[in-house]
């Protein structure tokens, strides 16, 4: 493998809204090493979510590149992006979005649904990862009757039911207590430990004690720390002088 596995250049998503344009990104530049765990820090509307959005296939950038695996993402066709989606990465929201009415096993064999596995072997997919994350004895429940901390291991179990080299984590914790919280970032540190990489958009400070890289975003762009503590200290300034 390429010691740079992921490659992101001059990467910029516009989103038309009506006659205007929300340049959400704006020329990103970043380079992932192989098994990194990413914590990518930034305040809200910076364009953290639209980076993993990207990363993930889940939409195509405006300019810029995004090369994975020596494959670049902006040139391959809609089927290859959605074959990539579902064998490649691994998505985990903040709020889980779990399908209320199955199973935790219905749920995380539910991918496999689309790769032409049959049941039973889905099944015992599904029971392996979840037994992983600690859920072995909750695979009948419904979401419903779940903690918050156990929907989310759940849904990384999900993420990881094909095996994807690379788990895109968009504030996995927001919804959680602190306990559970940490369970989660413990969780997906070991997912790094066993050789994915991991890309983490938090608000959870303890999140950085786990990373390898930190990316900060401002305003649609990745900055140096410095540069981001001292924009940061001066929206707070701003905020309480108002
Ligand atoms: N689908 C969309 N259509 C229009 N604007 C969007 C869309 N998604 C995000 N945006 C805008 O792009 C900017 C970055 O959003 P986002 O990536 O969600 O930021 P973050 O996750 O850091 O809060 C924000 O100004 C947001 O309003
Ligand atoms: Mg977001």
């Amino acid at each position: 493998m390429n010691s740079h596995p992921v490659r992101i250049a001059g990467l910029q998503k516009t989103y038309p809204m009506g006659h205007l344009k929300v340049h959400a990104l704006k020329g990103v530049d970043l380079d992932i090493p192989s098994n990194s765990f990413v914590a990518i820090l930034g305040p809200s509307g910076s364009g953290k979510s639209t980076l993993l959005h990207l990363l993930g296939g889940l939409d195509r950038p405006t300019a810029g590149s995004i090369q994975i695996n020596g494959k670049k993402l902006e040139e391959i066709d809609e089927n290859a992006l959605a074959f990539y989606r579902r064998t490649s990465v691994g998505f985990v929201f903040q709020s889980f979005n779990l399908i209320p009415s199955m199973t935790t096993l219905e749920n995380v064999a539910f991918p496999l649904r689309f790769c032409s596995v049959p049941r039973r072997e889905r099944e015992r997919r599904a029971m392996e990862v979840l037994e992983q994350v600690g859920l072995g004895d909750r695979i009948h429940h419904r979401p419903t009757e779940l903690s918050g901390g156990q929907q989310q291991r759940a849904a990384i179990s999900r993420a990881l039911i094909n095996q994807p080299e690379l788990i895109l984590a968009d504030e996995p914790t927001g919804n959680l207590d602190t306990q559970s919280g940490l369970q989660i970032l413990q969780l997906l540190n070991d997912l790094h430990q066993q050789g994915r990489t991991v890309l983490v958009v938090s608000h959870d400070p303890r999140v950085t004690g786990f990373a390898t890289h930190i990316t900060y975003l401002l305003d649609g762009r990745n900055i140096e720390q410095e540069e981001y503590n001292t924009a940061v200290l001066q929206t707070q300034t701003e905020k309480s002088s108002q």
